[in-house]
């Protein structure tokens, strides 16, 4: 009795790790790319659009706006594309209620969009200064969403640190950003944790780290090669964590909402799926990407993988400690969990292989990984340079998240396609193409058991494009940025977005071609008043320009006449 006892006992402990190693492996060699699939999402899936604060709002400088990193950064020359800042980018600081309109044009459940740090806190520091007018402006935001039905998804951290932190403390190089990251998120919590149930602490922290402190090409614009982006990025995960603990342990109770974080990830495919080196190299690079990230916050400590690999290549540098930090087992374990929800940004994929540097080179997060990627001539790419279209690495990334974080409650925060700037043209077909293939590549993923919950198309606007300046549109709604009302333009994909939100999905095959024809129709029409436009610019210098200068003119001649009238007279 005892025994078969013990022996049921000990297969049933068998079958749970069989059944635990099986649900933590990713298939590798599964890419099938099965075609288009029609069907609907589940029931309550939401979609939205998104936007950042430093993107899109413009007024830099007003209400009692304190500098970010970005206003700085922009305004140094030779940083960004002719020198482009987001001095007044889409002006949406003045246009909530046009936004919105858009949004309920295209019938939306959420809208995701970033509270800007130096707004609410012009240096950063609660105990200085709290900026009333900028809060009522997301105040007015978060009232406005609600009172259209629209649930508001809010980032705290879109890479817009107040500069006195960066110039006081060396921003997130320094350990004291947590805890006034922290105090901010607090503030924003008392303020807007009434009506906003969706949080995120960080927006793709992989690029505001790599970026920002290994290659410079983002604010503050430092390159500190090979320990600026680990060092910088050990902060950002620690102060996650701390914001997720206030949230649990003060508001959580209160507030019942979620707080998770957004990280980025492009999908790294093996070269060949048949040849392990591959497997391996495909494996660093998506680790070294999301896993970098997830990994500490759903398992406690970094990717064995990049334990090894930075460790290795330092000690072969001379170097006494690894270049990326580590956890103490108490980081380790408050860190674990911290995520109610995970947001995912994902736009394109790459083939990998191996690829090895040798470390007497020099160092960087780059080299570390001992990889090389390749592109396919044939995938797309429309607008920006590393932006290419392949819809099968977003399932494949998805199940990857799924099989290695235990199937967390996931979110699109990002997800779209741009076009290069001097292109106005509103039938977007590629994008309505690029649309419809991840769209359906998610379905898929959801069919595959991976629990998406939302959907939010980048962005809702043509915006600011960070070091690409205004060259890279992404939106949904064209912006003509040299007319300073920065009057916003449907693009056919808006129709077409639209009727996948309508249907939550794709119903048949008729129905989806139709959409498409309905959408470039549309568009044609819009395309003319575009092409309207220059002369509307031209009609407002007309008015503002050479109708005052002629009356002045008038008004001097005439003045000169009656002197001369009066003289004679007398
Ligand atoms: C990710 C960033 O979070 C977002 O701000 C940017 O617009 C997109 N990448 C596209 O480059």
């Amino acid at each position: 009795m005892m025994l078969s006892h013990r022996v049921g006992r000990a297969c049933h402990v068998l079958v749970l790790v069989l059944c635990l190693s099986a649900a933590e492996d990713f298939d590798w060699s599964a890419n099938n790319h099965d075609s288009f699939y029609y069907g609907t999402f589940p029931n309550g899936f939401s979609w939205g659009a998104g936007s950042s604060a430093y993107q899109t709002e413009g007024a830099w400088d007003k209400d009692g706006k304190g500098l970010s990193i970005w206003d700085v950064f922009t305004h140094k020359k030779g940083k960004t594309f002719l020198n482009d800042t987001g001095d007044s980018s889409c002006e949406g600081y003045y246009r909530i209620k046009d936004d919105i309109s858009l949004m309920k044009e295209l019938n939306l459940n959420h809208y995701r969009f970033s509270i800007s740090w130096p707004r609410i806190m012009p240096t950063g520091i609660r105990s200085d200064h709290v900026n009333e007018k900028g809060v009522k402006y997301y105040d007015a935001l978060i009232d406005d969403l609600l009172e259209h039905n629209i649930t508001p998804i809010v980032t705290l951290y879109h890479w817009d640190l107040p500069q006195v932190l960066q110039e006081k403390y060396g921003g997130w190089q320094n350990i004291s950003m947590i805890n006034y990251f922290n105090n901010f998120a607090s503030l924003c919590f008392e303020r807007y944790g009434d009506r906003v149930k969706h949080w995120i602490t960080f927006n793709n922290p992989w690029s505001a780290a790599v970026e920002g402190y290994e290659t410079g090409e983002h604010a503050p614009g430092l390159k500190l090669r090979g320990t600026g982006a680990y060092r910088a990025a050990h902060h950002i995960i620690k102060a996650h964590a701390k914001v997720w603990h206030t949230y649990d342990t003060q508001w959580r109770n209160k507030q019942r909402g979620m707080v998770g974080i957004s990280l980025s990830g492009d999908w790294g495919e093996p070269v060949d799926i048949t040849n392990q080196k591959d497997i391996e190299a495909a494996e660093r690079y998506v680790q070294f990407y999301i896993g970098w990230f997830a990994t500490p916050i759903f398992h406690g400590d970094y990717p064995q993988v990049m334990k090894d690999f930075i460790g290795r290549k330092s000690a072969q540098q001379g170097l006494g400690t690894s270049r990326l930090p580590t956890f103490s087992s108490q980081e380790k374990s408050y860190i674990k969990g911290t995520c109610d929800f995970l947001g995912v940004g994902h736009f394109t994929t790459r083939y990998i292989t191996q690829k090895n540097f040798p470390s007497n080179r020099g160092s960087t997060y780059f080299s570390d990984r001992d990889i090389a990627e390749l592109v396919d001539p044939r995938w797309p790419d429309p607008g920006s340079e590393w932006l290419y279209s392949v819809p099968w690495g977003f399932r494949r990334l998805l199940n990857f998240i799924k099989t290695q974080y235990g199937n967390p409650m996931i979110f699109i925060t990002e997800n779209g396609v741009s076009e290069k700037m001097l292109c106005t043209e509103l039938c977007d077909d590629w994008r309505i193409q690029y649309y419809k293939d991840y769209i359906n590549e998610m379905l898929k993923a959801i069919r595959d058991g991976v629990n998406v919950k939302g959907y939010t198309a980048w962005s809702l606007l043509d915006k600011f494009e960070w070091d690409e300046g205004y060259s890279e549109r992404f939106g949904l709604y064209y912006v003509d940025f040299r007319n300073k009302n920065k009057p916003r333009y449907p693009k056919a994909s808006v129709q077409f977005y639209k009727r996948i939100i309508k249907f939550n999905g794709f119903p048949n095959q008729r129905e989806v071609e139709n959409w498409k024809r309905k959408a470039t129709e549309t568009c044609s029409t819009s395309n003319q008043l575009l092409a309207a436009d220059p002369l509307t610019s031209h009609m407002e210098m007309v008015t503002e320009v050479v109708v005052p200068t002629v009356c002045t003119l008038c008004i001097l001649i005439s003045a000169v006449f009656l002197m001369f009238l009066l003289r004679k007279r007398n």
